[in-house]
């Protein structure tokens, strides 16, 4: 299975689908990631909150698949924002992995009130100027953010990696980082699993086109520009997330499922992103 890839704003490459891997831990996980290496997935999601940089860069030093052909993505956590203490935790993220350099490197939450994500980002901006990573980026950073960063720095992120799905598409926050070049990946793409609990009317447009929900819900991220990262643990739902390249939804489908927002929709609705606090 080929996937189709994007060109981000620094000119580097991002597929239309990556691999989510929170909670993937451990030898178990090196083969799962291997195992969606193996089915066609080239873009790999991690932080080093999820403690899973060790099996992330096993499985992409361990699979057949050649290493430039693999986006590999970790993240900043929040107690690290300091300039000097976030080189240091890239620098740590190559050796957890055990590769020579990271794809894509996110701040992983603006954790405002601390107030530091500005110098956090210009310690991204020199890491990549040093080769250790290729792409710098954001996660849950609203436009007040994205602002200060071009403001403050001049450099905008080449990816925002936010919570979305059809109960809380976020399209302001998609049509601003799209106006900027930015392109956006989808957290909990599925609802974190709660697929399942759908409309009635997701399982007849599945129906219409031998699809699963799962599967329809993946391929209206793709048809709206988000790359999603869905994780799934078992061979059978990596495949069967990634076969939604041979099918096209309607524009009648995409107004039914853009209808499932709801306010109030987050999967996660304690992380706002102005007031949350991870570290
Ligand atoms: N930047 C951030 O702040 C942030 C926050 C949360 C997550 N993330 C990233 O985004 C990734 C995805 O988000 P997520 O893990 O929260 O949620 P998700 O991908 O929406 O959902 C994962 C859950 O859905 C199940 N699943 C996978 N494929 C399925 C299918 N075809 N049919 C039915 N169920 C299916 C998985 O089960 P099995 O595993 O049992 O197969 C798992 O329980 C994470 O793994 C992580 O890499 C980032």
């Amino acid at each position: 299975m080929s996937v189709p890839a994007y060109k981000l704003n620094d000119e580097t490459s991002l597929p239309a689908i990556g691999l989510g891997t929170y909670k993937l831990n451990g030898f178990a996980s090196v083969a799962a990631i291997m195992s969606g290496l193996s089915m066609g997935y080239r873009l790999v999601d991690s932080a080093v909150n999820y403690e899973n940089e060790g099996a992330v860069g096993a499985a992409v030093r361990k699979t057949e698949v050649p290493r430039d052909e693999i986006v590999v993505t970790s993240k900043l956590p929040g107690r690290h924002h300091a300039y000097g203490e976030a080189v240091l935790a890239i620098e740590e993220s190559l050796l957890s992995t055990g590769l020579d350099y990271l794809d894509l490197y996110l701040i992983h939450w603006p954790n405002p009130i601390t107030n530091r994500f500005v110098e956090a980002w210009q310690a991204l901006i020199d890491c990549q100027e040093r080769g250790l990573v290729k792409s710098i980026g954001v996660s849950n950073f609203l436009p007040e953010h994205i602002q200060r960063l071009i403001g403050e720095t001049g450099v905008a992120p080449a990816v925002n990696q936010i919570e979305r799905h059809p109960y809380y598409p976020q399209s302001a926050q998609v049509a601003f980082d799209s106006s900027l070049g930015i392109r956006d990946e989808a957290w909990s793409p599925l609802l974190r699993g709660v697929i399942g609990r759908e409309q009635p009317s997701l399982a007849e447009i599945a129906a219409a086109h031998g699809k699963s929900a799962a599967q329809i819900i993946l391929r209206w991220h793709v048809q709206t520009g988000v790359v999603p990262i869905p994780k799934a643990s078992s061979t059978a739902r990596q495949a069967e997330n990634l076969d939604i390249f041979d099918f096209e939804l309607t524009a009648g489908e995409l107004a039914v499922i853009a209808a499932y927002a709801t306010p109030g929709g987050q999967v996660h609705a304690e992380r706002q992103p102005a007031v949350y606090e991870e570290f």
